[in-house]
């Protein structure tokens, strides 16, 4: 699992000390046993206040910017399906998981797409995931309201499960 999730001020939930797309990751991680990486951006340039936050992220859209993430992701190879999570910002994936998506071979693997949101759902995660990885397989995707995975866990959860049930899992 690859996910991308940000502490510091978020949107109706106040300042947070776990982001809420990695409280989803960890959950889909207890669930099914994946494995967690998390993308990390390599400068650290996104701020942590929220409306500051969303200026930088709105411009790394307008610019279609490819933002470096730190690190290397592990060797992909040995993993057929690939859960892939982050916050929507601004209706689409933050621009650092298309870095992400352009720089790592996905191609056969089964990519499944989950957000966190506060209102726009999957934002159409799953088909700019196709579009950007257009030799994957991309499954049903889920979408968590950010203030839930904060504030309803117990919901989440079996959100989480029901949905990873009718993936199979
Ligand atoms: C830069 C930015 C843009 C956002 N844009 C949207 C949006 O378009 N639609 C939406 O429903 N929520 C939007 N949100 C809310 C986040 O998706 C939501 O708070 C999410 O759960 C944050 O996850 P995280 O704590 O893992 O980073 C935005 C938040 C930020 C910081």
């Amino acid at each position: 699992m690859i996910y991308f999730s940000r502490t510091g001020e978020q949107y109706t939930v106040g300042v947070i000390e776990k982001g809420n797309t990695a409280i989803v990751a960890e959950m889909i991680a207890e669930q099914t046993g994946a494995d967690l990486f998390e993308v990390l951006p390599a400068d650290d340039h996104y701020p942590m206040t929220y409306d500051a936050l969303t200026e930088v992220a709105r411009a790394e859209q307008n610019d279609n910017a490819r933002p470096a993430y730190s690190g290397e992701l592990p060797d992909l190879s040995g993993y057929s399906t690939v859960f892939i999570g982050a916050p929507v910002w601004w209706g689409d994936w933050p621009m650092i998981m298309y870095t992400v998506f352009e720089n790592n071979d996905f191609s056969g693997k089964k990519l499944i797409p989950f957000s966190t949101h506060e209102g726009s759902g999957l934002s159409g995660f799953d088909d700019k995931l196709k579009g950007a990885c257009p030799d994957a397989e991309v499954l049903k995707g889920l979408a968590i309201r950010g203030n839930d995975a904060q504030n309803a866990q117990e919901e989440v959860k079996k959100s989480v499960g029901s949905w990873l049930t009718e993936l199979g899992f």
